[in-house]
């Protein structure tokens, strides 16, 4: 499972590459709502594209769906796509999912390319072969490993991004930071993300891209070490579910750096975490991200949430810690206790 990831200095040249090296006999472009809107009318102008079919779904975690990948199915199908089509996923994380899950299922599979168009799927949902859709309720359900042909980063699509898409794949980006090295993470939290200097931010993506695909490598289908890529994301997942339960989702990133307080403070609790990088984390997290609010009587459900995340094994709740910032510990497990006080922690901290 290998994957091509080019840092784009021109959009057209690289895709045009790209497309040549996945030779096709029908070429479909799939994007949401926005990226038809706003990310298409670029790329429909290269001549690559000009065969192109645009099939357009709904965009938002909520369109994550057996019914829109129902429609993806029908789209390739009446468009006459057959085993030697491509597909060109054009958008966020969901795009690059479903896109990515149609095409692994599409006649057994034909290939795909990502063009990742959010900060959070160019660091994390594009690259390392992770393809599905929500299912009963569940995030990410139903899906597969089944890594893109390229995945393409082009640091343009980051210019019209809001500030809370920008602060939530910022959040995956401040992980990967912590389960790699000091240095890093150190640059990640001085970075000023009022005043975005989009040359560094760029440098900075690759970087975050670089780490993850090192890890994806040695362990594409996440038996060990790709768990690492799990930090925060245990807690994180049951801030996100409880939200959705109230009605009021929130970005995945949000969740993801309350989540990586939480498991900070496991990982200072449990094994070693210095407290003045946790400390000098809590303060970035609170000051960009503000808080999850939620009290004692909250607790229990949190807990549930968490015995739910299908990273568990044998309904044991399963965190990967850190002894430091890159010394990673996969397959730690906290009691309930532990983990009431980390709820205690995070309200105090917060
Ligand atoms: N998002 C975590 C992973 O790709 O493994």
């Amino acid at each position: 499972m290998t994957q091509e990831i080019i840092i784009c200095h021109n959009l057209e040249a690289d895709l045009t590459q790209a497309i040549a090296q996945c030779p096709h006999d029908r070429l479909f472009v799939l994007a949401d709502t926005t990226t038809a809107q706003l990310c298409w009318p670029l790329l429909s102008a290269y001549p690559c594209m000009r065969q192109a079919t645009l099939i357009t779904i709904g965009a938002t975690d909520e369109h994550k769906t057996l019914e829109t990948l129902s429609q993806v199915w029908t789209a390739l199908q009446q468009g006459g796509a057959s085993r030697h089509s491509l597909l060109v996923n054009l958008g966020g994380g969901m795009v690059t999912d479903l896109g990515g899950f149609a095409a692994s299922t599409f006649k057994r599979g034909i290939a795909f390319i990502n063009i990742p168009t959010t900060l959070l799927s160019m660091v994390d949902a594009a690259v390392g072969g992770k393809t599905g859709i929500n299912f009963g309720g569940l995030k990410n359900e139903i899906g597969v490993f089944n890594c893109a042909h390229t995945v393409l980063l082009d640091s343009v699509f980051l210019r019209t991004l809001n500030d809370q898409n920008m602060l939530s794949g910022y959040a995956e980006m401040l992980k990967h930071g912590l389960i790699s090295d000091k240095a890093h993470w150190a640059e990640l939290l001085r970075f000023d993300l009022e005043d975005i200097d989009y040359a560094t931010l760029g440098g900075m993506v690759a970087h975050s891209v670089a780490i993850k695909e090192r890890i994806v490598t040695q362990d594409p289908t996440e038996q060990g070490i790709r768990k690492a890529l799990n930090l925060g994301h245990t807690v994180g997942h049951a801030f996100e579910s409880m939200a959705l339960e109230r009605s009021k989702p929130v970005l995945h990133g949000y969740a993801v750096a309350w989540g990586l307080v939480c498991e900070l403070y496991l990982s200072a609790k449990l094994a070693g975490f210095p407290k003045q990088q946790l400390t000098q984390t809590i303060q970035f997290v609170r000051s960009h991200y503000g808080t999850f609010p939620f009290d004692c009587r909250h607790y229990d459900r949190l807990y549930d949430l968490m015995t739910h995340d299908k990273k568990n094994e044998g309904g044991i709740i399963n965190f990967t810690l850190l002894a430091d910032i890159g010394d990673i510990r996969i397959n730690q497990h906290a009691t309930k206790e532990d983990i009431m006080d980390m709820l205690d922690f995070y309200r105090e901290c917060m």
